[in-house]
């Protein structure tokens, strides 16, 4: 079954899987406040859908998402827990099914930290990720503030989160961000392949196996993800970050020297 919700957001049902794909190359992938709220709608029709036994999120073969949308972000900052930014992101991170990820290119912000939240993350050798939230004056989001150190260690978490610094795919998979590299031409082949060996599976016994391996972080996701959500968005209306985003939009270097 094929469906498109918007055409920045491509959804389809084949076999078993639910494809989303990020359809906004123009924009290097990054996403606006109704590309969330597809996100999220996308999300809960599949977790009621008994057709829809995996879900595969991928982006194009050069940019897997710049994240946020940063001119989307000015105009319409999230103000509430509704927001369609805050929607996308519980339902992602207490999604119940399998999620596999298909990275190529920059995944920048939420496009780093989205990946948190599934449970295979294939990557082509192009793939470079960061989370320079510090540098538009803002703080982390999908709990990555607690997940990022959790997986990496304090040392290459304060890198990536007070620096900002990239990281390659390598690094991404010695620290068991993503599973695997591949050619960017092969990933999201290779991740339809291992979506459809989970749709074959006994859908039940993959959801309480899930449930079970996450158990143990859930309550503090969701709790981080509430706390880093206020500061977040009352940061957005901060002057650090109105600087950050006036110099992105104006092409210019942001001078943080009075904040
Ligand atoms: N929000 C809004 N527009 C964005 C965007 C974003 N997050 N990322 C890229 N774009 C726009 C650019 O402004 C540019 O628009 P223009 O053609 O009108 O000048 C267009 O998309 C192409 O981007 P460009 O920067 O020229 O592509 P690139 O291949 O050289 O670099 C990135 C790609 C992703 C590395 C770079 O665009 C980037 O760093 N984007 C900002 C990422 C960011 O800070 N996101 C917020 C995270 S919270």
């Amino acid at each position: 079954m094929s469906t498109s919700t918007i055409p920045e957001i491509l959804t389809h049902v084949d076999a078993g899987v639910m494809t989303m794909t990020l359809n906004r190359l123009e924009r290097k992938n990054s996403i606006t406040s109704v590309m969330y709220g597809a996100m999220a709608d996308a999300l809960e029709s599949a977790n009621h859908d008994a057709a829809v036994r995996a879900v595969v999120i991928q982006g194009h073969e050069t940019i897997f998402s710049a994240g946020n949308d940063i001119g989307d972000f000015l105009n319409k900052p999230p103000s509430t827990p509704d927001s369609p930014v805050f929607r996308f992101l519980r339902g992602i991170s207490s999604f119940p099914k399998p999620i596999v990820a298909a990275v190529c290119g920059p995944a920048v912000g939420i496009g780093t930290t989205m990946l948190l939240h599934c449970d295979l993350v294939y990557a082509g050798d192009n793939a470079a990720f960061s989370m320079p939230f510090v540098n538009l004056g803002l703080c982390p989001e999908a709990a990555s503030s607690f997940l990022v150190a959790q997986l990496m260690g304090y040392p290459r978490a304060a890198e990536a989160l007070l620096l900002g610094e990239p990281f390659m795919v390598e690094t991404a998979l010695e620290m068991g961000l993503i599973n695997r590299i591949v050619p960017p031409a092969e990933v999201n082949a290779l991740a339809q392949r291992q979506a459809l060996k989970l749709a074959a599976k006994p859908l039940s016994a993959l959801i309480e196996t899930k449930r079970l391996m996450k158990k143990g972080n859930a309550g503090m996701v969701a709790e981080r993800m509430a706390e880093e959500g206020v500061s977040f968005g009352r940061m957005l209306q901060e002057p650090a970050a109105r600087e950050a985003f006036s110099a992105f939009m104006e092409k210019r270097r942001p001078d943080f020297s009075a904040f």
